[in-house]
């Protein structure tokens, strides 16, 4: 739980390491981080330079993006107070999760149909993740393999998992084999998406349920050279993960029948179990926003929490992640990792979920509006703008680490307690 009363820390502590790429910054990255300081500012520039429909399938909601504005909202109304006196340079953003090193407590969340998104996205994403070394969680549905992934991103790649049930989930267990073979760090099951949902502005943007190339989105991709030569680059975006096992057909009309025909549901309590079984690194379980469910998960072995609410996709009544995250840590933190996703667009989103109790804060808006904005460039820019943005906000709140944001007092006056659920 966040200490919401006091602040105790030791003030004898010694100063630490200055970190490491605070003296390091090239013209390029430079130039960057004047035009784009934040992520906003990659998304309007996104916006100009994307096609329509894939604007409008990233940036989109549920409903009346209400969601997406109320984990926006909720991460803005937490206030954190500062000590001064201590920190007298930038600290270091380095962490654990899971028992291996990343340089920032920030990761990539796992994003399906990227190739809509901007192709190559997966490719960029892997890259830039390595290169910073921040963990890249591969969507299931991605048009590259796991295998290529691994081999873009080895020390930091994390998969995520749909549930695939027909045939004794011959499909999942075949992916988990195909994971731990390529040398996969962490495998996350996604649980929040039992069922599909309508978000408007993908609707109204052309984007068909099942997915059809109409002449419509043709004459939208032209309009975007930036999105075209992606592709020229990338070639057509395909669900390539998923290719072994749809017969031979490889046109995205078919794959996303094949996947609407296969995935669906919420991966059930027995099924978990039998995940639990077959994979042996760290299981993680994306959508929890329950404290029971939370306990539970625990109880069944799993060892991260990811506490989202899927970017407000699903529908735009669910509670903002980071609202829902402190009940859940009062319930099992100590016991299991906690992530938080959804809302999170800053250094400074990421230092307020550490303070509430998280281990990490990834993001999947943010970094997609990099790669409509710059391309190639975008996630290595977004990793940057997260990590020094972390790093200031330490600093300013008189931490020499991470881990002692734990210890700082925050005002958080939309958080969901454990007794809010005493009778749920
Ligand atoms: C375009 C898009 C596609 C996504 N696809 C998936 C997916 O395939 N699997 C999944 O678990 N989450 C998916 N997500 C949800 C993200 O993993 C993450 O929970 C969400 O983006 C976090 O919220 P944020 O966008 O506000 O950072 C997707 C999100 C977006 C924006």
């Amino acid at each position: 739980m966040p200490d919401t009363t006091s602040t105790t820390k030791s003030t004898d502590t010694p100063q630490p390491k200055k970190a490491p790429t605070a003296n390091l910054i090239l013209p390029a990255q430079l130039k960057l981080k004047r035009r784009f300081p934040t992520a906003q500012d990659l998304r309007a520039r996104a916006r100009k330079r994307l096609p329509n429909f894939a604007f409008e399938y990233v940036d989109g909601g549920a409903g009346a993006d209400t969601g997406i504005a109320r984990n926006w909202n909720a991460f803005n109304s937490i206030e954190m107070v500062p000590r001064y006196g201590r920190v007298v340079s930038p600290p270091p953003t380095d962490v654990e999760l899971f028992g291996k090193s990343y340089s920032a407590p920030i990761g990539i969340a796992p994003i399906g149909g990227p190739g809509t998104g901007f192709p190559g996205a997966e490719t960029y994403f892997a890259k830039a993740a390595q290169a910073a070394n921040v963990p890249y969680t591969l969507g299931v549905l991605s048009a590259i393999t796991i295998e290529q992934a691994a081999e873009l991103a080895p020390d930091v790649l994390w998969l995520q998992l749909y549930r695939f049930a027909n045939n004794e989930h011959k499909i999942g267990m075949d992916l988990v084999m195909r994971a731990e073979a390529a040398g996969v760090n962490a495998l996350m099951l996604t649980w929040d998406s039992p069922v599909r949902t309508t978000r408007p502005r993908e609707v109204k943007s052309g984007i068909m349920a099942p997915f059809k190339l109409t002449n419509r989105l043709r004459l939208d991709a032209m309009t975007s050279p930036h999105w075209l030569f992606s592709m020229m680059r990338n070639g057509i975006p395909r669900f390539v993960s998923l290719q072994p096992y749809m017969n031979g057909k490889t046109s995205i009309e078919d794959s996303t029948k094949f996947i609407r025909a296969e995935g669906g549901g919420a991966f059930t309590w027995d099924e978990i179990a039998r995940y639990r079984d077959a994979w042996k690194g760290p299981l993680l379980l994306k959508g929890v926003l329950h404290p029971a469910d939370a306990e539970r998960a625990v109880a069944a072995g799993i060892d991260g929490l990811v506490v989202t609410n899927h970017g407000g996709r699903q529908i735009d009544a669910l509670p903002a992640s980071i609202d829902a995250l402190p009940a859940i840590a009062a319930q099992v933190g100590g016991k299991a990792e906690i992530i938080v996703d959804s809302g999170v667009r800053s250094g400074v989103d990421v230092a307020r979920a550490i303070a509430l109790g998280a281990n990490a804060g990834f993001a999947g808006k943010a970094f997609l509006w990099s790669l409509g904005a710059l391309g190639a460039a975008g996630p290595g820019h977004m990793i940057d703008l997260f990590k020094d943005d972390l790093s200031a906000t330490l600093g300013q709140l008189g931490c020499y680490n991470v881990d002692e944001l734990r210890s700082v007092k925050v005002r958080h006056l939309g958080a969901y307690t454990l007794a809010d659920f005493v009778d749920s």
